[in-house]
């Protein structure tokens, strides 16, 4: 959430911001802006709306070598220009830029009225260049220190002072942190996605550090300034993967992308000749993995849903209790850590600050965690025992796809090496390694369903409210279908357990209101279909989504077969149909696909 660049270097700073901010808008995008130091000092430009509208309204001097830009998903006060980054100092000799949020930040826009310093905007960030301006040290990086020990919460910051033009200092806590090494210039920035095109040798911050950034290199510091150590790597990543291509948006190239992902998450981790997986980065030998009691798996959103599919997978595989929470709220009811239970910390970006500190909360009362997660290096996978990582590669649209099909290989995975050390048999083993083998031409399979699927979402988007069902297996199928809708249709769409709605939910059927059925070929199908039945006699819209040896009775509906694969896998199938209704219905009602209003990729505020 919001996204920061910097730039110190030969070059001038501003084309090299506003790409980087192109780049990072998906990390919110209600106002962005810059602060380059020029020869007169200073110079800010800022405002609400796209980094296009930055960029168009920018004066035509705003040349700097050294500069920081911001885009904002808005916490403290509303999206205006005012409320964008970079905030300044009172004599504007200092700009900042923040991700993040500081929780005393009441007290201490207090303490800085008291003392005559008038504050401009609503945001919690602005006292950071206030407190920076105001301290008395004699360096940039005493100022930072000192500003940092007077404030409690989050920040990824990155600093510019007129008094110290050769450097940017920058900070780390909670929030994410890098620095990217060029040949005489160096960057900064919240996410490899902002400098990927001139560098991918980087060096994240950890929490509690402090980096002076310079055009020759940089120096790292904790908060009281003693110095650390910071080892630079080069990542393996092609900065092709960080543009949409021949595609209309990322989520659709994200879509297509889905069955080479999967290929790679299981590639070289499916042993056939003892019908397990090979998971090294478990770090758990066979007496560990067997002396696990109990699964509990925590995400947040679409996360969360297909940790409830993961938790499935493992009951039905192992045998072992298994059951998935939202991390967002597991750790605010004090929750019971058990040594013989394996916590399970699924995110894509591995920076949600809620799955984050649910890690830390259950490793402090001596929990084993290990993460699902597709950020290599980020920090929920630094902070886990172990894991597995996802490999779907980059993904930039807000809506998750691709990532959110690995995590459920990552758990099949996770769910066979569980079983393999317990009862299930090899010839299971395989019978599962086989379907995995094929999943990926079935992937495509369903994708080719497209045109179908986009001439069903036009008639979909004219509802104001949907209702996507499902049992057992199905249900998480149903919740992600659901989560998906309504992300980026901005459509009603809720999500239920079939078996429920006579419960309650039955009162709101009616012409007006389409129902999506998740019904799989399992043992629960002929209780699906009485419930379709239900349904149809109020005169419900039926979209099912099934497998073509399911018999409906001849009930009035739309099909959408997917291919079988081993019931256990069948989820993941089911669910990608449900991504391109979402997508063709988005795009139907004319909305940004990859940005969704009031939304933002990696959520890093709680
Ligand atoms: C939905 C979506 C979100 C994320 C959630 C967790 O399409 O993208 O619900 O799944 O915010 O994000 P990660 O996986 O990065 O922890």
């Amino acid at each position: 959430m919001c996204g920061i660049v910097g730039y110190v270097g030969a070059q001038q700073a501003t084309p090299v911001l506003l790409e980087g901010l192109t780049r990072l808008e998906h990390r919110g995008y209600d106002s962005a802006g810059l602060a380059v130091l020029a020869s007169s000092g200073i110079k800010v430009a800022k405002r609400a709306g796209r980094v296009r509208d930055l960029a168009g309204g920018l004066p035509k001097r705003f040349a700097g070598k050294v500069g920081i830009g911001h885009t904002r998903w808005a916490t403290h006060g509303p999206a205006n220009d005012v409320n964008a980054h970079p905030h300044t100092d009172a004599k504007g000799d200092v700009a900042i830029v923040h991700n993040g949020i500081i929780d005393n930040a009441a007290s201490l826009r207090q303490r800085l009225a008291d003392e005559g310093v008038d504050l401009v905007s609503d945001t919690d960030s602005e006292v950071l260049a206030h407190l920076v301006g105001r301290s008395e040290a004699d360096t940039l990086e005493g100022k930072v220190s000192e500003a940092l020990a007077a404030v409690e919460g989050t920040y990824g910051l990155a600093v510019l002072h007129a008094d110290f033009p050769d450097r940017i200092v920058v900070a780390r806590n909670g929030s994410p942190l890098l620095i990217g090494v060029g040949e005489k210039e160096m960057y900064v920035a919240s996410d490899l996605a902002a400098i990927v095109r001139h560098t991918t040798t980087v060096a994240h911050l950890d929490d509690g550090e402090i980096a002076t950034v310079t055009a020759n290199g940089f120096t790292t510091y904790r908060l009281d300034l003693t110095r650390t150590a910071r080892d630079v790597t080069t990542l393996d990543i092609d900065p092709g993967s960080y543009e949409a291509g021949d595609h209309d948006s990322f989520m659709h190239k994200e879509m297509l992308e889905q069955p080479a992902a999967a290929e790679r998450v299981l590639r070289g981790r499916l042993d056939e000749r003892f019908g397990t997986a090979h998971l090294g980065g478990l770090n758990m030998d066979a007496r560990e993995t067997r002396a696990i009691r109990r699964v509990k798996i925590l995400g947040c959103g679409s996360a969360y849903y297909v940790g409830q599919m993961g938790a499935s997978l493992v009951e039905e595989l192992a045998r072992i209790p298994a059951d998935a929470e939202a991390a967002s709220e597991f750790r605010y009811r004090n929750p019971i850590i058990e040594p013989d239970t394996l916590y399970v910390a699924v995110s894509q970006s591995g920076e949600t600050i809620d799955t984050l500190l649910a890690v830390q909360e259950i490793r402090r009362k001596g929990g084993r965690v290990i993460g699902l997660v597709n950020v290599v290096g980020s920090a929920i996978a630094r902070e886990c025992d172990g894991g597995i990582y996802l490999h779907a590669g980059p993904e930039v649209a807000v809506a998750s796809t691709k990532a959110l099909t690995n995590m459920f290989l990552g758990f099949a995975l996770l769910a066979l090496q569980l079983g393999r050390v317990r009862d299930l048999s090899i010839a299971d083993g395989r019978r599962l390694i086989a379907g995995l083998d094929r999943l990926p031409e079935l992937i495509e399979q369903v994708l080719a369903q497209e045109d179908a699927l986009a001439e069903l979402a036009g008639r979909l988007a004219a509802a104001e409210s949907l209702f996507f069902v499902g049992r057992v297996r199905g249900f998480p199928v149903a919740r992600e279908g659901a989560q998906k809708f309504k992300e980026i249709s901005y459509r009603h769409a809720e999500a239920y357990q079939t078996s429920e709605l006579k419960h309650g939910p039955l009162a709101l059927i009616s012409e007006q209101v389409p129902t999506i059925a998740v019904v799989p070929y399992d043992e629960l199908t002929d209780r699906n279909v009485g419930a379709l039945h239900e349904i149809a006699a109020r005169r419900g819209p039926l979209v099912v989504v099934t497998h073509a040896d399911v018999d409906l009775g001849g009930l009035d509906v739309t099909r959408i077969d997917v291919p079988r694969s081993e019931r256990e896998l069948d989820p993941i199938l089911l669910t990608i149909p449900l991504q391109l209704l979402a997508y063709h219905a988005a795009l139907e009602l004319g909305h940004d696909i990859d940005k969704p209003r009031n939304l933002a990729k990696s959520v890093t505020v709680e």
